[in-house]
């Protein structure tokens, strides 16, 4: 069988919680790839909603193996937390989620870098959810990191040390003050929960369940314009975010890579700083943040918001090599008027529908309007119940893009997913 990737086609926060919770019954194993603490995954069902950071989407399914992979950043006091807040449902994680050991640690001294690199950049900061995942990753690709396997070895706290007093003088070029004692006392605590889980080689994993047929989805975090390659960089985040990443992610190789799935909002939602063509400082934007409830899963912070961005939507389906497309948060747009499409861009005099290098003041989008609709879609169960305007709308994405957009999502809970014929796109 094959690995299908779902992941975000915007900066983020596209409902692939929702939608992994949808289709996690197809799978036998939801395995994250990249990303850490800095996601939260929004779940809704049977009244009750849940949001998850490093532990995959599909963890509510008895019948699922979860998989944190080796490129994912693991903050044990983070993780520990999601595993205190899913004991009440009762889920015997330890036969449900297993952890690679190659995997890497975030420090607490990892966290205090990011908040002290952040305070110095002022106004040119990233907007960083500040969990520590650039120094982590930092760490990584500059060999100094500690992982997952680590942490059972004698030597581990020798290691930590050695990190920790690295870290000690770049915080003291920074002339960051802070106190690590209490959070090290925490981290070392919560270290008991992780490696109460089978810390294992997902790579071995994943390939041998490959081979015995089992089918596999992988879980993208953030989304593709925070890659840390393609998106829109500095402003990113420091993980390939891409379908590629799957690969280095797990340990498969590209030609075990099925369906790619790409979600995306009706709209477009930003958190953080960084350039954002089509956003809506104004009335309009401020109601997509309220219908949307545009609030940070993880960090509580507003979301920007604006219209749909048609070439930015081309690049990241182009990038993914995306052969299904989601529509997430179609009723977030009902009761308007008109809904306007980003179909170009007018760069330094010229038309363009391509992501220049440089995002900036010298890109204006260039819009298309379509007729909105009144009809409130929540409580729909058919497709084929939708407004003609929706219909056309969700066409002319379609066919923009050459991808079928196979799902509807109307609300958060499971519930409200509307599936889609395959229909045949140009
Ligand atoms: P993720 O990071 O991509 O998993 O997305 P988040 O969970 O951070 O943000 C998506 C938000 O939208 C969450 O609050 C979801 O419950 C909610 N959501 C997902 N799909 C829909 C939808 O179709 N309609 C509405 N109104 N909300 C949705
Ligand atoms: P999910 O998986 C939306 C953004 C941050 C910041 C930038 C860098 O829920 O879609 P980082 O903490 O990674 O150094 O922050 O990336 N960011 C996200 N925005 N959704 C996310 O994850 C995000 N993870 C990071 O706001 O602008
Ligand atoms: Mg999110």
């Amino acid at each position: 069988m094959a690995v299908d990737v779902l992941l975000g086609l915007q900066w983020g926060d596209e409902g692939k919680g929702k939608i992994v919770d949808v289709i996690t019954s197809r799978y036998d194993i939801i395995a994250r790839f990249q990303g850490g603490p800095n996601a939260g995954h929004t779940l809704v069902f049977d009244g009750i909603k849940h949001v998850t950071h490093t532990i995959p989407s599909g963890v509510f399914n008895e019948s699922c193996l979860n998989i944190v992979g080796n490129g994912v950043v693991i903050d044990p006091v983070i993780f520990k937390r999601e595993m205190d807040e899913l004991a009440q449902f009762d889920l015997d994680l330890p036969t449900r989620l297993v952890i690679s050991k190659k995997a890497h640690l975030i420090l607490p001294t990892h966290r205090l870098l990011d908040a002290a690199s952040e305070k110095a950049k002022g106004k040119a900061k990233i907007g960083s959810t500040l969990k520590g995942i650039a120094p982590t990753y930092m760490d990584k690709t500059g060999r100094n990191g500690l992982r997952v396997g680590d942490l059972v070895e004698k030597n581990f706290r020798e290691k930590y040390d050695a990190l920790v007093k690295k870290h000690a003088q770049i915080l003291k070029y920074y002339n960051y003050e802070y106190e690590l004692e209490p959070q090290e006392t925490e981290w070392f605590e919560a270290i008991e929960a992780l490696t109460s889980l089978d810390l294992i080689d997902s790579e071995y994993m994943i390939n041998q369940a490959l081979k015995k047929g089992k089918s596999v989805l992988a879980e993208g975090a953030q989304g593709t314009l925070l890659d840390i390659d393609f998106g829109s960089y500095p402003f990113v985040t420091s993980s390939n975010t891409i379908s590629a990443g799957a690969c280095t992610g797990l340990g498969i190789a590209p030609n075990t890579i099925g369906e790619v799935i790409g979600v995306f909002k009706a709209y477009c939602t930003r958190v953080g700083s960084g350039p954002f063509p089509t956003e809506q400082i104004n009335e309009a934007g401020e109601r997509m943040q309220k219908a949307g409830h545009e609030y940070g899963a993880t960090t509580g912070r507003p979301r920007r918001c604006g219209w749909i961005d048609m070439p930015a939507l081309k690049y990241t389906v182009m990038i993914n090599g995306v052969t299904q497309l989601i529509m997430t948060k179609a009723d977030v747009l009902t009761g308007f008027e008109n809904i306007k499409i980003c179909t170009h861009y007018l760069y330094k005099g010229e038309e363009i529908d391509s992501l220049p290098y440089q995002i900036n003041e010298d890109l204006k989008p260039m819009y298309k309007e379509m007729k909105g609709w009144d009809a409130d879609l929540t409580g729909l169960s058919s497709i084929d119940d939708i407004p003609q305007e929706l219909d056309d709308y969700i066409t002319y994405i379609e066919n923009e893009l050459h991808v079928p957009i196979v799902m509807v999502s109307v609300g958060p809970d499971r519930k409200e997913t509307l599936h889609r014929k395959a229909a045949t796109v140009a």
